[in-house]
């Protein structure tokens, strides 16, 4: 039965995996998860591990979700455990779709179609016509046998040959068509073999399923590579090449445990093999996808990408890290590498054997160390724009990162990496910036008011901005609060502090600020602080500042205090970071005590 991905979907988000667990194994916390002892192989410790949505035994390597779970723990199948699952989350299975039933009997039979056409091309490859294609594969240096472990072939030569071959097998060319191995004219009609003259490379899903061709051409040649079109049964976005056999050696039983790396082509992967690296895979010839990346994560949490040491290589890395940032949690990360300028993992081996690669594997470096070196590539000396805007970037890089514990670990690191490569040598002249129109007080709306009295407090009070800092980049501002904020934060870069509070205006105002600070103080005035407000906040700045920034935004403000209490209290011993704590749980209590009457 092939049941609706949707509904699946319904089914996870509806059961939380721990109860479920916990009905065969006692759980214990372990942090933000849970852990046990393995209920599917004998231990005393517990290496099993429970997350929010899947489990994983360290153990004996058991690895799924609620429903493989249940599979496993009570011997059901698919559509059982699916069951089961439902009707205790109230859920009524979908009827059987005649559509989708067709699409998969469908499927099936494409299936069938690729798996003869496979059989036909690696029969060729050792008869003479394929002679040419097997010289060409071993004089890249493969054996026969991991020709034979990854199935290669010969096309042969297209001239009706595979058409008449497999219309012996009652196989049509609209069967070939479907399965992506003849093109057809305009009018969907088969007319020619897409693969001819190449070795073949069948690509299989990670189950092992065969959907698709790669074709390269012998030696010089356009283009190099061909793959076949989407078809029912392969998407592309999806596949990653070497998958199947990766899963295995990465999780498989025999206590393989090699590491997942991600490579960029169809050799790469095959040759990686041959020389032990059994847990290497390649996208087809595309920029990893967030669908792949996922395809990875559920065979290991760190996965090694591999990218050339040039510009392209570069941006490519650049470019997956963006793709991944916004699927990161704990538990799900990319390591990186980067290959020596010119050489590819097959040629790296060619040349200086499997020590080299190895070497590079155990060189890779974390998602969170390499991301400033991405981001700041290519960035000397930067101006005052260019700080603005790569220290911006870099905040909404690791705000793409929905876990907020791990967002804010992120942004910290970034900044940290930032202030300390960039740290200001020398004074910057006072540079006009481009000025709002200033608006009229009366139409403010309460966000921009409180944003404005934000600004104030620090101008007012500087010592604020040590403990506000992090907070304080975070906002989104309007282009003038902005510029103030960048000024603020480049002044305080220089020497960790910011000058008295008439200083830093004279500075500001010769940096061409002047207006914007009267505005903002003329907004904070009109609501000088009264009695009320001495009552709430005394003497402490600090507090009112984490208030008005509280008002904006409750439930940002509170995630991240709950965040930055979890972060200590993993053992984090910071003194400023515990008395920032305290006023901001502080904050937190005013308003929740009905402190919004102070607010202007
Ligand atoms: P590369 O050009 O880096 O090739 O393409 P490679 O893997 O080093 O190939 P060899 O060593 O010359 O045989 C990397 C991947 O990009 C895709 C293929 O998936 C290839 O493995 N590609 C490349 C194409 O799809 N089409 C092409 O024309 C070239
Ligand atoms: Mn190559």
């Amino acid at each position: 039965m092939a049941l609706d991905p949707a509904f699946l979907d319904e089914l996870r988000a509806r059961t939380p995996i721990a109860p479920v667990i916990g009905r065969r194994t006692k759980l214990v916390r372990s942090g933000r998860n849970w852990k046990a002892c393995c209920p599917f192989h004998g231990e005393k410790t517990p290496s099993f591990y429970v997350y929010d949505d899947h489990y994983h035994c360290f153990g004996c390597q058991a690895h799924g979700d609620v429903i493989t779970f249940v599979m496993q723990s009570e011997g059901r199948s698919f559509p059982e455990a699916v069951e089961e699952l439902a009707t205790a989350a109230g859920m009524e299975m979908p009827k059987p779709d005649p559509v989708r039933r067709e699409q998969a009997e469908r499927a099936r039979t494409l299936g069938d179609v690729l798996e003869a056409v496979q059989a036909s091309w690696q029969r060729r490859l050792y008869q003479p016509e394929g002679r040419e294609g097997l010289a060409y594969l071993r004089g890249r240096g493969l054996t026969d046998e991991t020709i034979a472990a990854f199935g290669l072939g010969w096309s042969g030569e297209g001239r009706g040959g595979l058409a008449a071959e497999m219309a012996a097998l009652d196989i049509t060319p609209a069967m070939l068509r479907d399965a992506g191995v003849m093109r057809a004219d305009e009018n969907g009609v088969p007319q020619r073999e897409l693969f001819f003259n190449r070795v073949t490379f069948p690509i299989r899903d990670r189950r092992g399923r065969l959907v698709s061709f790669g074709g390269r051409i012998l030696g010089d040649g356009q283009p190099k590579y061909l793959n076949g079109p989407e078809t029912a049964l392969f998407s592309k976005r999806r596949v990653l090449f070497g998958l199947d056999r990766a899963r295995e050696a990465v999780r498989g039983g025999r206590g393989a445990g090699a590491e997942l790396l991600v490579v960029e082509g169809y050799m790469d992967v095959i040759a990686l093999h041959q020389a032990g690296f059994g847990g290497a895979v390649a996208p087809l010839g595309t920029a990893l996808t967030a669908e792949q990346m996922e395809a990875l994560w559920q065979v290991a949490p760190a996965p090694v990408l591999c990218f050339d040491g040039d510009a392209a290589g570069q941006r490519a890395a650049v470019k997956a890290a963006e793709t991944a940032l916004p699927l990161l949690n704990v538990d799900r990360t990319l390591r990186f590498c980067v290959l020596p300028e010119g050489e590819d993992p097959d040629s790296l081996l060619r040349r200086d054997g499997p020590a080299a690669m190895e070497a590079l594997v155990t060189s890779a470096r974390p998602m969170g160390q390499v991301l400033f070196g991405l981001l700041s590539e290519g960035v000397r000396n930067p101006g005052p724009e260019q700080r603005a805007a790569l220290r911006r970037r870099l905040v909404e890089v690791a705000a793409l990162i929905p876990d907020k514990a791990l967002a804010s670990e992120y942004r910290s690191t970034l900044l940290d990496s930032f202030f300390e490569t960039f740290r200001r040598s020398g004074g910057r002249g006072g540079a006009a910036r481009p000025m709002a129109a200033a608006t009229p007080v009366a139409t403010l709306d309460a966000d921009l008011q409180r944003q404005c009295i934000l600004s104030a407090i620090i101008l007012e009070q500087p010592g604020v901005l040590a403990e506000v800092q992090d907070a304080y980049c975070r906002l989104e501002l309007p282009a003038d609060l902005a510029a103030l904020r960048e000024e603020l934060l480049d002044l305080y870069d220089a020497s960790a502090s910011l000058p008295p509070p008439d200083e830093l205006a004279a500075t500001l105002s010769r940096a061409g600020l002047g207006d914007i600070c009267q505005r903002v103080r003329a907004i904070r005035g009109r609501r000088t602080r009264g009695q009320a407000d001495d009552d709430v906040f005394g003497t402490d700045s600090r507090h009112e500042w984490w208030h008005f920034y509280a008002l904006l935004n409750v439930e940002r403000f509170a995630a991240e205090v709950r965040a930055d209490t979890e972060r200590l209290c993993a053992g984090q011993v910071d003194e400023a970071a515990w008395q920032s704590l305290r006023t901001r749980l502080l904050a937190l209590d005013t308003l929740r005590r009905g402190g919004n009457e102070v607010d202007g």
